[in-house]
């Protein structure tokens, strides 16, 4: 009887921080005024999830618009983004947005990027299975703080003669909404290093939250079944993980709101009473309605996101867009 093996993803975790680094970050937030916690704490294993689900829910508009936009012009799209790229997904999480462009898009392998390592590790075993004969590589790494390829994955794509083939950098979701207009150019200026590095016709496909009414843009971020609550509590659960502390949850209010003058949401924890959070070898205090601010979601105009793609190298982009002018996704040549 023939022998079927199941396929195993290549895994590669590198260039996470030591826990030391991860302490240093997570206290120099933690004594800031106002305090702050950045947004990649958001996702542990749970917060992953608890993500997931917020992408279901009514009010949570990105996601499904995205998708009808990948859904109407993937075709078009197909004619920019090179067949037989390497798909190098950012934040990948589940991985599902670009499994669904594979039957169009075509790619020669799919190597997906996430820093919650092991939420990576079980849906990129599940994609695999489903896609035996695609290459993928997995790579557990925190990009936010800078993003390249490696020598790891360099000798992989070498391995399997894919080095020349053409690269589309995907970051869907409008995550490039977690970053400052400043930060967000030298995420997208690596992104271009390493489109560039790859074969002609190489380039970079992103999804963008557009502004638009506060009425539409608030209910997303604080929906009426506290599912953002949760996601955005949980990193308190994270943070005592990695730390040792002592944050109670259920002490602290989410708070989701437009920022019009900077064009973000924000969201916050707001402590509901006055209360101690203590951690090995240090301790903060926090008086009642005080507020940690633990991610910004910045909104962009074409316009505006045009210019910054070039600013950071990037060919003229394209863009498509849904019937309500919410979302957009462009694609920058390289
Ligand atoms: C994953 C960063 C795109 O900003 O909409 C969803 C994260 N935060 N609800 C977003 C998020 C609260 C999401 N991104």
């Amino acid at each position: 009887m023939k022998q079927h093996t199941i396929p195993t993803p290549q895994f590669v975790q590198f260039e996470l921080p030591a826990a030391s680094v991860v302490h240093a970050e997570l206290l120099a937030g933690l004594r800031e005024t106002p305090p702050r916690i950045a947004p990649k704490f958001l996702y542990d294993a749970l917060g992953s999830r608890l993500f997931d689900a917020i992408t279901d829910l009514p009010e949570y508009y990105p996601t499904r618009t995205e998708a009808s936009i990948f859904a109407r012009h993937g075709t078009d799209m197909a004619r920019h983004v090179p067949e037989g790229a390497v798909i190098i997904d950012l934040g990948a999480g589940s991985c599902e947005k670009a499994a669904r462009l594979f039957p169009v898009l075509q790619p020669a392998a799919y190597v997906p990027v996430d820093i919650s390592v092991d939420y990576l590790r079980d849906t990129l075993a599940a994609l695999q299975q489903r896609h035996p004969d695609l290459p993928m590589l997995g790579l557990g790494m925190d990009f936010s703080q800078r993003f390249a390829l490696g020598a790891t994955a360099g000798r992989w794509l070498h391995d399997r003669a894919l080095t020349d083939q053409p690269r589309c950098v995907f970051y869907p979701g409008s995550s490039i909404g977690n970053f400052m207009p400043d930060e967000a150019l030298a995420l997208l200026c690596q992104a271009h290093e390493v489109c560039a590095a790859g074969g002609p016709g190489s380039g970079l496909l992103i999804g963008v939250d557009r502004v638009k009414p506060r009425e539409v843009l608030e209910p997303a971020y604080d929906d009426a079944l506290g599912v953002t609550a949760a996601f955005n509590r949980n990193l308190l659960l994270h943070v005592n993980r990695l730390l040792g502390a002592d944050f109670a949850p259920a002490a602290w209010h989410h708070v989701g709101l437009f920022n019009a003058e900077l064009s973000r949401i924000e969201m916050h924890l707001q402590a509901r009473g006055p209360q101690t959070v203590r951690w090995p070898g240090g301790e903060r205090h926090f008086a009642a309605g005080e507020r940690l601010h633990t991610e910004n979601s910045y909104k962009w105009e074409p316009q505006a996101f045009q210019v910054l793609l070039q600013e950071a190298g990037f060919g003229e982009a394209r863009h498509w867009t849904d019937e309500q002018g919410w979302f957009s996704v462009f694609w920058a040549p390289a």
